[in-house]
């Protein structure tokens, strides 16, 4: 059997001990791979002004797909003094690594399930049973954008009218983007059993973009008829998510939407320690938990490992180990209901490592039943 090479970029802060409990499971579900460690984060930001560097993203090129843990990034001006003297006047900016590693490998769909364990004292509510997929290439996230808007712009009628000094951020929604990330959605759903999709937009206000998306959006749904298929402006959704969170299934948006929902998603199902990510192209994928680096946690050991373990089995059904992650799902689920190794943020004082040793006791536990 072949090994799968796994590109392994801890990052910052307690992106290195979410890894390492990550690993943990992975070798107890006794999945065979070469992990490639890869630089990636704030500290190569400082010392050679690329918190990406060209030889990471060689890696990814070498790889079946990436593991990631957590960056730290700061505000525009922070970033640019915390930079290496020598560097500090060569008109560097920074962009967060894992934003474009979506763009630069086109990873357009961002798949983020938000399951209510059975037992996890932090549901909002038993049973909620939500995915979200992202757009994660384009929309308010290309990076374009003007801290003031340029002169030349102003022969445009509408941008003329914009008060001098305005900041200007764009967004662009493309109709290719947009079906491809819908159609990601209701293939998901046919292939799972799932009964609805809801496209989420606010093309009352955001004619252009959100109109362009919505026309996709109905010209997929109409590919299949077998999926319910409805849409919802984005401010209206947020309040019917948490009023009737069973009556949603999967849920399909734009890229600023998506990032915005699945945070709300994700509280109602155990928050940032349980939410977690695939970023999914066509040749490539990064999984990844959902949260930051957490400087303040960093180096304790005690967050919860869930998000990143979860990020671990969804990466494994990705390569095809379809067995193995759903074995780790199922250990997760396990772990959570019996509720003897729990974190602090699930009232616990369990460590990070002790919860990956749980769920790789109940993964034994599966080897030996067999
Ligand atoms: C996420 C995060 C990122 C995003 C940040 C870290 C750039 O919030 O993955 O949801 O905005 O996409
Ligand atoms: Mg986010």
């Amino acid at each position: 059997m072949s090994r799968y090479r796994i590109a392994w970029l801890p990052g910052d802060g307690i992106g290195q001990e979410v890894c390492e409990a990550a690993r943990v499971v992975l070798d107890a579900a006794g999945f065979a791979a070469d992990y490639l460690p890869g630089d990636i984060g704030w500290e190569y930001w400082r010392r050679e002004g690329d918190a990406l560097p060209a030889r990471t993203l060689d890696l990814l090129r070498q790889t079946d797909c990436a593991f990631f843990g957590a960056i730290t990034s700061k505000p525009a001006s922070v970033a640019v003094r915390e930079l290496a003297p020598e560097l500090r006047d060569r008109g560097l900016t920074y962009r967060s690594p894992i934003v474009r590693m979506r763009q630069m490998l086109d990873l357009y769909v961002c798949l983020r399930p938000c399951r209510a364990f059975p037992g996890n004292p932090l549901n909002y509510r038993e049973n909620i049973d939500l995915v979200v997929f992202r757009e994660n290439t384009e929309g308010m996230y290309i990076g374009v954008e003007f801290p003031r808007i340029p002169q030349e712009f102003r022969v445009v009628p509408a941008m003329a009218q914009l008060p001098d000094g305005a900041a200007i951020s764009i967004r662009s929604v493309t109709y290719g983007a947009s079906r491809r990330i819908v159609e990601a959605a209701f293939e998901y759903a046919v292939k799972r059993g799932r009964r609805k999709v809801t496209a989420v937009h606010k093309a009352n206000v955001l004619r252009a973009t959100c109109g362009v998306f919505l026309e996709a959006a109905q010209e997929v749904a109409g590919r299949y008829p077998q999926i319910e298929f409805d849409t919802a402006n984005v401010d209206a959704m947020s309040m019917w998510l948490l009023k009737n969170p069973l009556n949603y299934d999967v849920i399909v948006t734009t890229n600023l939407f998506g990032d915005i929902l699945s945070d709300l998603c994700a509280q109602m199902v155990g928050g940032m320690g349980f939410a977690y990510s695939g970023n999914i192209g066509d040749a490539y994928a990064v999984f990844e938990p959902t949260h930051g680096s957490a400087p303040k946690y960093a180096g304790q050991y005690r967050v919860n490992p869930l998000a990143t373990i979860l990020a671990a089995g969804m990466m494994l059904e990705w390569l095809g180990e379809v067995d193995k992650a759903g074995e780790i799902e199922r250990a997760v689920s396990e772990v959570v209901a019996q509720g003897a190794t729990r974190t602090y943020d699930m009232g616990g004082n369990a460590g990070t490592m002790d919860v990956a040793h749980a769920v790789a006791a109940c993964l034994q536990h599966t080897h030996a039943a067999r």
